[in-house]
Order: C-alpha cells, then sequence, then structure tokens
C-alpha cells in the first residue's frame, strides 16, 4: 500500500516536472518567434549581398574631347547600415584615340598620400599640390611620389548621360 502512494507520489512529480519542462519549451518557442524577426532586421544588412548603385552625373555630350572636367558627385559608400553619401569628384576625360573616342571617369585622389589632386591648364598635366605628383591626362602617374595611375570609377552611358558607382579599378 505505502509503495503504491509511493509510485503514485513519483508519477506526479514526473507530471510536474513533465509539464515545467513543456511550459519552459514553450515559453522558449515563444521567444524564439518574438527574437528571431528583431536579429533579422537588425543582421540583415551585414549579410545583404550589397549592390552598388549607379549615379548620374550629368549629360556630358559637350565634355570637350582632351579637356577633363570635373564633376561632384554624391557616392553613397556602400555600407550595410544608412550611411550618407558622400561627395567626390569625377574627372570625365574624353580621348580621341585614332578616330574612336575614349572616355575615362577619375578619381581625384592621388594614389601617393590620397590629397586631391587637380587638372593643371598651364601645365596640361593632373598636379597633386601635396607632394608634386604628376599625372598625364589619362590618369597615368608621370612624376613625383605617386606610385600608381589614378584610378578609374566604373561608369556607364545611357544615351549621353553618365552615370557612375563607387567601384574603383586601376586601369
Ligand atoms: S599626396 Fe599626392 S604626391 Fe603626395
Amino acid at each position: 500500500m505505502a509503495e503504491e502512494a509511493r509510485e503514485l507520489a513519483q508519477r506526479r512529480v514526473s507530471r510536474r516536472r513533465f509539464m515545467i519542462m513543456g511550459i519552459n519549451v514553450a515559453g522558449a518557442g515563444t521567444a524564439l518567434l518574438i527574437a528571431a524577426p528583431i536579429v533579422g532586421s537588425v543582421l540583415s544588412p551585414v549579410f545583404a549581398k550589397r549592390k552598388t548603385p549607379w549615379v548620374m552625373v550629368a549629360d556630358v555630350s559637350r565634355v570637350p574631347i582632351g579637356v577633363p572636367t570635373a564633376y561632384v558627385v554624391n557616392l553613397p559608400i556602400n555600407e550595410g547600415w544608412s550611411v550618407p553619401p558622400v561627395p567626390r569628384t569625377v574627372y570625365v576625360v574624353k580621348l580621341n584615340l585614332n578616330g574612336s573616342v575614349e572616355m575615362l571617369t577619375l578619381s581625384n585622389v592621388c594614389t601617393h598620400m590620397q590629397c586631391d589632386v587637380h587638372w593643371d591648364i598651364g601645365l596640361q598635366e593632373f598636379l597633386c599640390p601635396c607632394h608634386g605628383g604628376l599625372y598625364s591626362i589619362d590618369g597615368t602617374n608621370i612624376g613625383g611620389p605617386p606610385p600608381w595611375p589614378l584610378f578609374r570609377y566604373e561608369h556607364k552611358l545611357v544615351d549621353s548621360t553618365l552615370y557612375v558607382r563607387n567601384v574603383l579599378y586601376e586601369p
């Protein structure tokens, strides 16, 4: 009789434990259901495949051949979270190469220590004021300390409208 009562008590305890476990599991499941969208929305920019958007520069049909022309463009810097676009200078250079016009979109950032270069009309070269770096019209480093040519922005033309995006490459 006493043994039956003990077994019954053990069974009650195990039922109680089972109920507690069930409540814990249900609580954990509910917490997961609530937390998953929040965690997902916070972390999704980190794992999202980033697309670098095209930004319109201007109608460049009137940019003369052989005269680098500067445009300031607000370029998104492509961080996962929302960061305001940053103004960047893009030099549009049209060159006549054996009868066909090639267009370049040069960064104005010196490859030595990142000073801003500018087109010097007198020299007919890009000049970096910081240490006297020189670049030819196509961005080739031709004098002073710059170790590389000016980087180029990826660009595309839609009719005569130029678009660039914040993707730089070495020529
Ligand atoms: S930063 Fe341009 S030459 Fe040094």
